[in-house]
């Protein structure tokens, strides 16, 4: 039996990147997957190749930070896969970083909106179903969020990932008597489109392990979380950079 047979996880930011690759790695392991991102043909691209090699997998389009959509895309997972074992909330967005006085308020809500809000909402309609199979919560902040790390202007981001990882500790804390663990991921600089043209080799020569991470790297860390391998792990923030922070 494969590792995450029967399980139902449900991934945002799945059209892309870290959450892409997250989808695949759960599919492999037997999970059913739901993809959630607001790219339809890019969610039903990805669902139709994981279906094609035999996985079980489902996109729905929703944009985390409307709360009507988070509700309809959670009503239509239940009612295909019947439940929620696993969450993932790792949908965000990286706007560009600038002064404070330049910076637009709209990129700033934007950031909070998804980032933050978004995981917020996806987590309040997800509970009730994730208390029900005693399940999990992974959320995705980044290095950027951690108290020791500034990152250079990413004051609405930064400030963002520190929220989602105070949120994941409050979860943590509060629903483990109902059964369900919460933890919470702070990847380094990970190899995907959210960075955009940037110079990856200039990074690389940053983190000590000299690469960088690729999202399969940070797959590998969310379905340890996910799994019964991390049954008395709770309420953990867990940097994945290679050493960058250090
Ligand atoms: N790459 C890094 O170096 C790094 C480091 C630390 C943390 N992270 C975090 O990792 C997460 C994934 O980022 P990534 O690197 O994989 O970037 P990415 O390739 O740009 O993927 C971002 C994903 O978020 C989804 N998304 C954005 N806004 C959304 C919304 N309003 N509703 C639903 N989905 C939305 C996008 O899908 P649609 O466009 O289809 O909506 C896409 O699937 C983010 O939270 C990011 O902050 C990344």
């Amino acid at each position: 039996m494969k590792r995450f047979e029967n399980k139902v996880v449900l991934i945002t930011g799945a059209t892309s990147g870290i959450g892409e690759g997250t989808a695949r790695a759960f599919a492999k392991e037997g999970a059913c997957v739901v993809l959630v991102g607001r790219n339809a043909d890019k969610g039903a691209q990805i669902e139709q190749e994981i279906i094609s090699e035999g996985g079980k997998a489902l996109f729905v389009r929703c944009d985390v930070s409307k709360a009507v959509e988070v509700q309809a895309m959670i009503d239509k997972t239940v009612e295909t896969f019947g439940k929620i074992d696993i969450l993932f909330n790792n949908a965000g967005v990286m706007l560009p970083s600038m002064e404070i006085e330049r910076m637009p308020l709209e990129d700033w809500q934007k950031t909070l909106d998804i980032n933050l809000t978004g995981a917020f909402l996806v987590s309040k309609y997800a509970k009730p179903y994730i208390v029900k199979e005693k399940g999990t919560i992974i959320n995705n902040a980044s290095i950027a969020g951690l108290q020791h790390y500034a990152a250079g202007r990413s004051y609405a981001y930064s400030a963002s990932k520190a929220a989602v990882i105070q949120f994941s500790h409050q979860m943590a804390k509060n629903y483990g008597e109902e059964g369900v663990r919460v933890n919470c991921i702070c990847p380094g600089i990970v190899d995907t489109p959210i960075l955009g043209d940037r110079d990856r080799s200039v990074y690389a020569q940053r983190v000590p392990l000299k690469r960088l991470a690729t999202p399969e790297d940070v797959a590998k860390v969310v379905m340890f979380l996910a799994s019964e391998d991390a049954n008395y792990l709770t309420g953990v923030v867990l940097p994945i950079d290679g050493g960058v922070t250090l």
